[in-house]
């Protein structure tokens, strides 16, 4: 038996990057997937790359109306709901000064609102139905210091660590777990910019680990969230980055010891 057999998990922003490897990596390991996205075209041609035990939803954590119908979708399709992954995500680059009030309420309203919404529809369904269940919020190495040029950005993933220590405190006794991942740079189409070998590589160089992050790096560790190996796992932050958040020293200039 698998990790996953018999369980089935929602996945926001499911139809690419992290997302969509959390939903291939899920169904590997014997479970089910609803992957949910806006992107219609890349949400149904990974459904259907991953066969029988996906389905592809249109839905927009923006809007309270498509979460709620998300949750209900899944126990329809499924008949249950084991685990949730918060993976949608809007970028707004612009320095705060230059940043529209559209701007910043789009990434907001996708990044935490929409993470709030689409936790709290599948938390009201568990609590209803009286399920133990695991939430898995992505954060950013950039919610937890400064993103220079992407602020909208780093304060909703500060946002949503807070958000999910706080669901994981109220929820506990219900035995629903709710945890965060923080990536550091990882290799997606959010981050296409890394396609250029020569930025890679530089990227590499800073990075204590010697490497940019992939997209399975980051799912290893959403998996073990939502799996039982992490039943006493709940409001608690896992940072998957090369070590690159923690090494600050390294590019002081004037240390005598490399
Ligand atoms: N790639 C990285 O380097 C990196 C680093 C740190 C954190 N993260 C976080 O990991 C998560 C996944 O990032 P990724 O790199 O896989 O991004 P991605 O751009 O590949 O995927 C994000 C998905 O979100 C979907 N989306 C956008 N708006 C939506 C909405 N309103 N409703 C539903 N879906 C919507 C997009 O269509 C897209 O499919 C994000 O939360 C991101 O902030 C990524």
């Amino acid at each position: 038996m698998s990790r996953f057999t018999d369980r089935v998990c929602l996945i926001t922003g499911g139809a690419s990057g992290i997302g969509a490897e959390t939903a291939r990596r899920i169904v590997k390991e014997g479970g089910r997937v609803v992957i949910s996205d806006i992107d219609d075209t890349l949400g149904e041609a990974l459904a259907a790359e991953i066969g029988d035990h996906a389905c592809y939803t249109h839905g927009d954590v923006s809007d309270p109306a498509a979460c709620a119908a998300m949750i209900a979708l899944t126990i329809e399709e499924f008949g249950r709901l084991d685990g949730l992954v918060n993976s949608a995500i809007r970028m707004g680059p612009t320095a705060l000064v230059d940043l529209s009030h559209d701007d910043w309420r789009k990434v907001v309203d996708v990044g935490l609102t929409g993470t709030f919404l689409m936790t709290q529809a599948a938390g009201r369904w568990w609590i209803e139905h009286d399920k133990a269940a695991a939430v898995v919020n992505l954060s950013s190495t950039g919610g937890l210091q400064p993103y220079n040029l992407a602020g909208a950005y780093s304060t909703t993933k500060a946002g949503v660590i807070m958000l999910s220590k706080q669901f994981g405190l109220e929820w506990a006794r219900h035995n629903i777990r709710v945890n965060t991942v923080c990536p550091g740079h990882t290799e997606t189409p959010l981050t296409a910019y890394m396609r250029d070998p020569a930025v890679k590589q530089a990227r590499a160089d800073v990075t204590p680990l010697g490497r940019v992050g992939q997209t399975d790096d980051i799912a290893e560790g959403i998996l073990y969230l939502l799996s039982d190996a992490a039943s006493y796992v709940t409001s608690s932050e896992l940072v998957i980055d090369g070590g690159m958040s923690t090494s600050l020293f390294n590019h002081m200039p004037g240390r005598k010891w490399d």
